[in-house]
């Protein structure tokens, strides 16, 4: 099969999306899928650009087994020819992405990441970056839902996908 490739993208890339990248890059390595998939994330504003994701993000992942060493980088316009989906956390993620989109084919390229979730019924991946520790422990539920139900409905869409 054609690898499928994947661009998680928040506002600063540094707390959801790279999150979303660490949660999808173990999940796909435990279901023997890393072979068939392309990664990567992104912001929407470039002032946290080159950091690793925020020490608090890093350390809830880390409670959970997952590695965050993603740099933050702002989405660019190749991002809408090099990924198959570019999926959003949040409504305002989405408004962004439609503005920046190039061609009607690009607006096809764009997701949002709870309308995978299926036993989380909401509409966003709340930003934690001025929450608590609880925020950011929902942050990575949410993730891990959402993994779920896109990882089910590719291997629906491409019958190569075996778990
Ligand atoms: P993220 O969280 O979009 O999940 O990475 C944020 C990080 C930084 C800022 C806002 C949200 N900020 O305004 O700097």
């Amino acid at each position: 099969m054609s690898k499928k490739s994947i661009l998680f993208v928040c506002l600063g890339n540094i707390c959801r999306s790279p999150m979303a990248e660490g949660v999808f890059l173990k999940l796909l390595e435990e279901d023997n899928q890393t072979q068939n998939f392309e990664i990567d994330s992104a912001g929407l504003i470039n002032g946290h650009q080159g950091e690793l994701a925020d020490r608090r993000m890093i350390l809830h992942a880390s409670k959970r087994g997952y590695h965050l060493i993603h740099r933050s980088r702002p989405v660019n316009i190749l991002d809408f020819e090099t990924f198959d989906l570019i999926i959003g956390m949040d409504e305002d993620n989405i408004k962004r992405l439609t503005r920046l989109a190039p061609n009607k084919e690009a607006l096809k390229r764009i997701f949002r990441m709870t309308d995978y979730c299926t036993r989380n019924n909401i509409s966003s991946i709340p930003d934690p970056y001025y929450g608590t520790d609880k925020d950011f422990e929902q942050v990575i539920d949410l993730l891990e839902d959402a993994y779920e139900g896109l990882f089910k409905q590719l291997k629906s869409e491409d019958k190569q996908i075996k778990l």
